[in-house]
């Protein structure tokens, strides 16, 4: 089986998606959450009443961000287990948005289908991640803004305490997952069959300028995610509150592990680039 279908085949299932929502959906970071999709409703100048392509969308937790700032969402994932715990928590919720299976590889949206696109931890794990680009560029609109959330492999956290766990694993026999330094980035498989990388941002940026789209806003993200991997819950407490700290005092998004980067398609006169 090839590592990009038993990726697929992987995240078409329940697990895996639970386990994210273990970690990343904890009361802690609601704060975090609601600052940073604020932010990014902000600097992409979507209105009310906009539409806005969630690409990737998952379980829809940050999707129903988007609708509650009045946006009309179409959020797309081709794993058929993520888009029917969707379609449950939108209903607890009361919140009501189009969801739509598919690829990323190969968006089922015609040429510039949407003003805007939200692609938030999602390329990580897309092995032609080139590709995925491209389709999230073609269904955008002239002029219209994407923003993009993903891990650098420039952070503190990849540079210092990734080496530290992976030392710690080795000293104490456990095994420790590959690692393959790309021009990409830094991937790692998990043996399930699941690629994480942490983005090579200048890489990413110089991708997106080849494909005539300009970097507008570059925020930083959740400095660190130490909490998946610290027992005690006062260090997972002080994480959560040092990621909040940084975001709202605007931090350095070089030094941070998240990164949020906005991308303008033809931007004409008149936008500030960064
Ligand atoms: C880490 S989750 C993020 C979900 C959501 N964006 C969020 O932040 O809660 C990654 C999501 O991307 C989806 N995904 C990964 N590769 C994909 C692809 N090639 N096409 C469509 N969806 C994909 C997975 O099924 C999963 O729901």
């Amino acid at each position: 089986m090839s590592k990009t279908f038993k990726s697929k085949v992987f995240l078409a299932n329940q697990e895996i998606h639970e386990e994210w929502e273990r970690y990343y959906l904890n009361p802690r970071l609601e704060s975090f959450y609601e600052g940073a999709f604020a932010h990014i409703v902000a600097t992409i100048g979507a209105k009310k009443g906009d539409a806005i392509l969630d690409a990737g969308c998952g379980y829809c937790f940050h999707a129903a961000r988007f609708v509650r700032h009045g946006l009309e969402v179409t959020g797309v994932d081709f794993s058929p287990a993520a888009l029917s715990a969707a379609k449950a928590n939108l209903g607890k919720l009361g919140l009501s948005m189009k969801l739509q299976e598919g690829n990323l590889l190969a968006l089922p949206f015609e040429d510039e289908a949407f003003p805007f696109v939200s692609c938030w931890g999602v390329l990580m794990h897309i092995p032609e991640v080139e590709a995925a680009l491209g389709e999230l560029v073609r269904v955008l609109k002239p002029n219209g803004r994407i923003s993009i959330m993903e891990n650098s492999d420039n952070s503190l956290h990849v540079r210092f305490w990734e080496p530290l766990l992976i030392g710690i694993k080795k000293l104490t026999g456990r095994r420790t997952p590959r690692r393959d330094i790309r021009s990409q980035g830094l991937e790692e498989w998990r043996e399930e069959g699941l690629l994480i990388r942490k983005t090579n941002i200048d890489w990413l940026v110089s991708f997106m300028e080849g494909k005539g789209m300009r970097l507008v806003d570059h925020a930083t993200g959740q400095f660190s995610e130490i909490y998946t991997t610290v027992p005690s819950s006062l260090a997972k407490n002080v994480v959560y509150s040092f990621n909040n700290w940084w975001f709202k005092r605007r931090g350095s998004p070089r030094l941070a592990l998240g990164q949020i980067l906005v991308f303008e398609k033809n931007t004409g006169l008149g936008s500030s680039a960064v």
